[in-house]
């Protein structure tokens, strides 16, 4: 029987009952993707599954984002291998690639080798962060639009020493405005959508106006009373939805720390009302 531990009191749940060496019945699909709605980021321990595992589990939920970046294989698996992770871009709050034309709705991250200590990830519940607004800051957020721009954080791997043609991913990726607010496809929650990786400028206000409200929309996430942390361990694989969430990886370790991770993006009945017709 599939279980769901609830982790903390706003996001998080471990799940057991489930082998994912195994293909999944319609029923358990659907009763993990229930309890992923709910708790939007679920924690799968001592999986110690393959690749092809890894993405069969995947498929059950979207079809495969081919990872945005890779020069290589066209292989639905994107590989984090990091001794020195500052500059990869997930040390910063995000949502994934918020500068895509349709953001991916969700990702799945095995973790296959670790540092002795550290390297923790973090997810925060953006709806909950929209929640916790003041009703007058929710009714202007509701209104707002902001810009969202792949520039600066491409700019920091590369002064890190990634290999990435800016000009080349910059035309791929223009920037693109988007609501403050998203209204998640599948349960109708508001989410605060501005994050500090790729959001660059809040559109219907001046400069002054975005110098005092973009930074503390994109601080709020910070609160640690919407987030929850995993410790990973070798075989544990997360599975959380971009819609409503973001998350942080810990840059505190300088051995080696691989994981594995498949993005997807939504079956057509889950995309965002404005997504579908494009
Ligand atoms: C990511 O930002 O998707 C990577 C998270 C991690 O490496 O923990």
């Amino acid at each position: 029987m599939i279980e769901f531990k609830q982790v903390t009191k706003h996001i998080g749940a471990e799940v057991s009952g489930v082998d994912l060496r195994k293909p999944l019945s319609e029923g358990e699909v659907q009763e993990i993707r229930q309890g992923w709605l709910k708790y939007k980021v679920l924690f799968f321990r001592d999986q110690h599954i393959t690749d092809e595992e890894h993405v069969r589990f995947a498929e059950n939920f979207g079809t495969i984002n081919h990872p945005a970046f890779k020069k290589d294989s066209g292989s639905p698996i994107h590989i984090l291998d990091q001794t020195d992770p500052k500059g990869e871009g997930g040390d910063e709050w995000h949502s994934d690639n918020t500068f895509e034309p349709i953001p991916p709705m969700g990702s799945l991250l095995r973790c296959i080798h670790l540092p002795s200590v550290g390297g923790d990830t973090l997810w925060a519940n953006a709806c909950m962060a929209y929640e916790a607004l003041s009703p007058p800051i929710q009714r202007l957020c509701d209104e707002l639009t902001a810009i969202h721009d792949i520039t600066a954080s491409m700019k920091k791997a590369i002064s890190k020493g990634h290999d990435f043609d800016l000009a080349e991913i910059q035309a791929k990726w223009p920037p693109i405005e988007r609501p403050v607010v998203r209204v998640h496809a599948e349960t109708g929650l508001k989410a605060l959508f501005v994050n500090r990786a790729s959001t660059t400028r809040l559109v219907q206000l001046n400069d002054r106006e975005n110098e005092a409200l973009l930074p503390y929309l994109i601080d709020h996430i910070r609160s640690p009373e919407f987030q929850v942390r995993l410790n990973w361990r070798p075989g544990t694989l997360a599975f959380w939805d971009n819609r409503g969430t973001q998350h942080y990886a810990v840059a505190d370790y300088t051995e080696r720390r691989r994981m594995h991770r498949v993005t997807i993006n939504a079956f057509p009945e889950h995309l965002d009302p404005e997504y579908r017709d494009g």
